[in-house]
């Protein structure tokens, strides 16, 4: 049955009404007109799939990656950038809209490199084949390169599957490629015994095994403008390096001189050091123990004497600290819980920079905020194109 795709859901993917029931299509775009197979169906909406496409929206184009509609990596690489751009500014204004009751006009979105940003990838490998898994199969679509991943990543991907292709019985599980100034590489595995082997096909910076240091040096460096940070490999970093200078620029524009600043979800401390010549004083909390050693390192590096660092929780680290003018937090994907907001509406910050990347997890955190803080801006950063994901940045001032 032909249809009319009319939007993107949250993922992405096209929706259509068929009998008056809301239809999910994959890889489908407003303006498509598609031949539909139901291939799922629930009480409130349906799954379908398209055989061909009949009239092709002005969004569409060939996607340049040859694994795309397999790989499961990507999700909107048929989608021309700009009109990528245009989904992501929908879907958060959307969810302001339906979720807070708020309605955000003028959303302006930051972005860069649409190919080749992400220095972080983790492929999964079986024998000599290495990549993602199919779509919800535990089928592994063999890559020779990776488009949205970083020159050096692939580079990397290249010397792997030659190392793969000599030693097929490898017992290699996942391999995780972080591509900083150097490469860390972490392989995991039941029993990986051939170090010596993979050493000599693959050059790296460090080499983790389960996550256990086994070769090189323990850290990588990455710089952002003049700031060194030294990470390692259980610590987090933004995955696209360029649009971090971004994003970290508007949230050290939104701090006034001097401030007090906690920093919440600190991770290396990557924030609270790139805006401490900036502040008085700046507290970080993270819960990784391994990114907390970085970070105090990170300080001394930079020679940012006015931070400190609390290794815990968010929510159960809060209850003694005061005097605080903005609070920055960036949590996981789930966002934050009912005792952390709980715990900042008490240290009453006259501003809250949330950093978040699911904008459907920060609405559900600001409907708990917006009694007591009103939405001053808020801005996206793409750091993630060719994927369904954006950075949302919401600055939030206390009412008076
Ligand atoms: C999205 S990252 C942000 C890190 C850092 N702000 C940055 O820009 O690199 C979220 C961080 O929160 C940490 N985390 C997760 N749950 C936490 C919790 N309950 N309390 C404190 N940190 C937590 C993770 O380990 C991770 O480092």
């Amino acid at each position: 049955m032909y249809s009319n795709i009319i939007g993107q859901n949250n993922e992405g993917e096209g929706i259509t009404k068929i009998n008056g029931i809301i239809t999910f299509v994959p890889f489908a775009l407003k303006g498509d007109i598609v031949n539909l197979n139901i291939i799922k169906k629930n009480k409130k909406y349906n799954y379908a799939n398209y055989t061909n496409v009949l009239q092709k929206s002005i969004e569409r184009k060939e996607p340049l990656c040859q694994y795309y509609y397999e790989c499961g990596g990507c999700n909107l690489m048929h989608q021309i950038y700009k009109y990528q751009l245009n989904f992501k500014i929908d879907k958060v204004k959307n969810n302001f809209k339906h979720i807070c009751n708020i309605e955000i006009n003028n959303l302006k979105i930051e972005y860069d490199n649409e190919y080749k940003y992400r220095n972080h990838i983790i492929l999964s490998v079986e024998k000599d084949k290495i990549g993602f898994y199919k779509n919800k199969t535990n089928q592994i679509i063999d890559i020779n390169s990776c488009l949205i991943a970083s020159e050096i990543i692939n580079k990397t991907i290249k010397d792997i599957k030659l190392f793969l292709s000599k030693y097929p019985n490898n017992n290699i599980k996942r391999i995780s490629i972080k591509s900083y100034d150097q490469i860390m590489i972490n392989i995991e595995s039941d029993n990986f015994i051939l170090i010596k082997e993979f050493k000599k096909y693959v050059n790296y910076h460090s080499l983790y095994i389960n996550n256990n240091f086994i070769d090189g040096k323990e850290k990588c460096t990455v710089h952002l403008k003049n700031i060194k940070y030294e990470i390692s490999n259980k610590s987090f970093f933004q995955k696209n390096t360029n649009m971090t200078i971004k994003l970290y620029d508007y949230i050290k524009d939104n701090i006034n001189k001097n401030e007090n600043i906690l920093d919440l979800y600190c991770g290396v401390g990557s924030i609270g050091i790139y805006v401490g010549d900036k502040c008085n004083k700046i507290v970080g909390i993270e819960i990784t123990k391994e990114a907390i050693i970085d970070a105090v390192y990170n300080a001394k590096l930079n020679n940012i004497k006015n931070i400190k660092f609390i290794c815990g929780k968010t929510e159960e680290n809060l209850d003694n600290i005061s005097n605080i003018d903005t609070i920055v937090v960036d949590p996981p994907r789930v966002g934050l819980n009912k005792k952390a907001i709980k715990n900042i509406n008490k240290i009453k910050p006259k501003k809250i920079i949330y950093v978040s990347c699911n904008s459907t997890t920060l609405c559900r955190d600001i409907n708990l905020l917006k009694e007591k803080y009103k939405i001053d801006e808020i801005k996206l950063f793409d750091l993630f194109p060719n994927t369904f994901h954006v950075e949302c940045v919401s600055v939030l001032s206390r009412k008076a």
